[in-house]
């Protein structure tokens, strides 16, 4: 993946905001400030910081041991502890949030208030409210509202979109992903909310179908959040998808297995090389007369490994955000991407919480 990401060279398809693109004095450069330095937010600051085309103006975090770490590696750039001294800045455009979730809905409110930009982690908010209420602010000031879904931009993604695009795979059976590992227990949200996004987005942006229906089914051990969980998602045309996350499981496993009616592919995101595995396999059924007629056949024809890129998959998607700010596009993983997936995961909470219920989408 080219990481000077050119907007016509990413497979997205665009949506140009209804307002023309606004003119920025900075000589076309979007001037950033992160909200959030705990786990994942120094990976935002750091590809802010080498970012062609953006400059990292300011980082806050409300903790002083966060913003001495944050200093030593960025003595340039500004260091606050309140989030308001970024969020009505009259020299930011755009503000990246990396902090938890329940935290998400407010800063961002005040940031689009304040005519900046969002870049918002995953999951997007805490219910589908918030998220609307996002979407039609950021519509209204003809802002950007961006949501982290980091795995679209990863090469392996963006292989498997193109795989099932070009009919490589052909008519899709099943999704089903496993996204297991030992801890880290979140105080705030459950295995779901936490691991899961991930998933739901990828597949989201793979299948292009919208569901019908989820059922899942999940429980808690140790904190009192759901720590396993068990998600199945109905589309239409029988394309079905499962997905397994887990907080609880001695050892990591990231893997996708993708069914189609001609190919069928393994996605192992924890193997440097070949994450991706193409088999020409399949089975045919070549009479349906009566249950006595029915002759199965196997095909078991070669495997192969296509070539997936490996540019840092945050540094292309910041790239995506700076070309969507500067020239009035509408970002692929969009608020209503990210709404797509809250939606998801309320459904799932409510679905663990009836045992299993089905709910409709
Ligand atoms: N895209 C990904 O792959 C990915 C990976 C990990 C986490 N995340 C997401 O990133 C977000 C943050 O997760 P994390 O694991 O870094 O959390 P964390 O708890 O490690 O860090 C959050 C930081 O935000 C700070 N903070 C909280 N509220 C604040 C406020 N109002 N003003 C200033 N600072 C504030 C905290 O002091 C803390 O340092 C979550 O939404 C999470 O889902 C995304």
């Amino acid at each position: 993946m080219n990481p000077e990401t050119e907007n016509q060279q990413l497979p997205f398809p665009r949506v140009a905001h209804a307002a023309p693109p606004r003119v920025y004095l900075s000589d076309d450069t979007v001037r950033f400030g992160v909200i959030g330095y705990g786990y994942w937010g120094p990976n935002v600051v750091r590809n802010l910081h080498g970012l062609e085309g953006a400059c990292l103006s300011a980082v806050c975090d409300q903790s002083a041991q966060a913003l001495k770490r944050a200093k030593q590696l960025y003595p340039g750039v500004t260091m606050t502890k309140d989030s308001a001294d970024i969020l009505t800045s009259p020299d930011i455009d755009a503000v990246a949030i990396v902090t938890p979730v329940w935290t998400h809905y407010e800063l961002a409110k005040k940031a689009l208030e304040n005519g900046k930009h969002v870049f918002l982690e995953k999951p997007l908010t805490s219910n589908a409210r918030q998220a609307e209420e996002l979407i039609e602010l950021a519509e209204r000031k003809n802002l950007s509202l961006m949501v982290d879904h980091t795995f679209l931009f990863t090469g392996a993604v963006r292989k498997i979109r193109q795989l099932i695009d070009d009919g490589t795979l052909g008519d899709l059976y099943y999704y089903d992903s496993t996204r297991v590992n030992l801890g880290l227990f979140q105080h705030d949200i459950n295995v779901v909310w936490d691991l899961a996004p991930h998933d739901l987005s990828i597949m989201d942006h793979v299948i292009r179908e919208k569901p019908e229906a989820l059922v899942a089914t999940g429980e808690c051990h140790l904190n009192g959040h759901v720590d396993v969980a068990f998600i199945t998602v109905y589309f239409p045309r029988n394309i079905i998808a499962h997905i397994n996350v887990n907080w609880l499981s001695p050892v990591k496993v990231r893997t996708t297995l993708i069914g189609g009616e001609k190919k069928m592919l393994v996605w192992n995101d924890l193997e440097a090389d070949e994450k991706i595995k193409v088999y020409d396999k399949g089975v045919q059924i070549t009479s349906q007369q009566g249950v006595y007629d029915l002759l199965v056949s196997y095909r078991t024809g070669d495997m192969w490994s296509p070539k997936v890129e490996q540019s840092e998959a945050l540094k292309v998607e910041l790239s995506h955000f700076r070309d969507c700010i500067l020239n009035g596009h509408c970002p692929s993983n969009d608020g209503v991407a990210g709404l797509r997936v809250v939606r998801m995961l309320e459904a799932a909470d409510q679905s663990i919480r009836e045992k299993g219920k089905a709910i409709l989408l």
